[in-house]
């Protein structure tokens, strides 16, 4: 069901690579509610060709993008501009990546040209992203930005690896560009913390289909999907969150918050 809560406001996500992605899934949601965008991934990422479907059926340019380069960002605020005819209401960073892991590096042995680049795709990326709007003064006052994270920023999950330090820092980044940007612009700055959810990104990490089990029956609620995390960004980039800024926002069914539920004690019984 639709509510028309984006009617008018306009925006960039990033990270849409295929139907099953967050950003995918937030693009869909956002056009029901009457929101237009520009879609920008890595340009590598546009092989693949599936976002053109996505394009077509959002009624939205794309606009590649490598968010590391700020040569490239600054051509894609300023195009995204011209063509939604105006500055920006919204913008999702849905970007993460770990070279360490995808090379199957563990923690302990990290190559660190592997975890800068990963680093500067998870977490750099962001501030790259923001400082480019705000030095081109690209968004409107009580705009709404929103990143993607996970949980291991705060407890350990040890195949997470340096993907864990990359989330802290971008929630980090978060907390510290929501207080300028709240205190210039009224705009409004935070990271979602998802449940595991089955996208290219999230089953990179190993042993991913045990885990996501795993946290569906540590979750009262059960996992967040990716459709519904698209719905928690959609009241985020309303006006019915305007004074939620800086914030780590929980949407892991209960999970962050529960030590044990009884379906997990029932499998330690005799
Ligand atoms: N899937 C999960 O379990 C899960 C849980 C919590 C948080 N997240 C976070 O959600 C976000 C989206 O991931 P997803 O799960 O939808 O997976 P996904 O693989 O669909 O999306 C990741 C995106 O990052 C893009 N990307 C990589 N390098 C880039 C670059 N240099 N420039 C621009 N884009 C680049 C990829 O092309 C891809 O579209 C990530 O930040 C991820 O860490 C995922």
């Amino acid at each position: 069901m639709a509510y028309n809560l984006l009617k008018g406001k306009r925006g960039i996500i990033f990270g849409a690579l295929d139907e099953n992605s967050i950003a995918w899934k937030t693009a869909e949601q956002v056009h029901a509610e009457g929101g237009s965008f520009v879609l920008t991934n890595a340009p590598i990422a546009m092989r693949m060709g599936q976002i053109n479907e996505l394009a077509n059926k959002t009624n939205s340019e794309i606009i590649p993008a490598d968010a590391t380069n700020l040569e490239d960002l600054e051509n894609l605020i300023s195009k995204s501009m011209e063509i939604l005819g105006g500055k920006l209401d919204f913008v999702l960073h849905s970007i993460g990546m770990s070279v360490n892991v995808r090379k199957g590096k563990a923690y302990t042995d990290q190559n660190y040209s592997f975890t800068h680049e990963g680093w500067d795709v998870s977490a750099g990326s962001f501030h790259k992203v923001m400082q480019v709007i705000y030095q081109k003064d690209a968004m409107n006052e009580w705009g709404s930005i929103v990143a993607l994270t996970y949980m291991a920023a705060q407890r350990v999950f040890p195949d997470y690896n340096d993907m864990a330090d990359n989330k802290s820092y971008l929630e980090s980044i978060a907390r510290s560009f929501g207080y300028h940007y709240g205190i210039a612009k009224k705009v409004r700055v935070n990271t979602i913390s998802q449940s595991p959810t089955m996208t290219t990104a999230g089953s990179g990490v190993k042993g991913f289909n045990e885990f996501i089990n795993y946290s569906e029956e540590m979750s009262p609620l059960g996992n967040a999907s990716a459709l519904a995390c698209a719905d928690y960004c959609i009241s985020l980039f309303s006006d019915l969150t305007k004074y939620v800024t800086m914030q780590n926002l929980f949407h892991d069914g209960g999970f962050s918050n529960t030590g044990v539920t009884q379906s997990v004690i029932e499998k330690f019984s005799d």
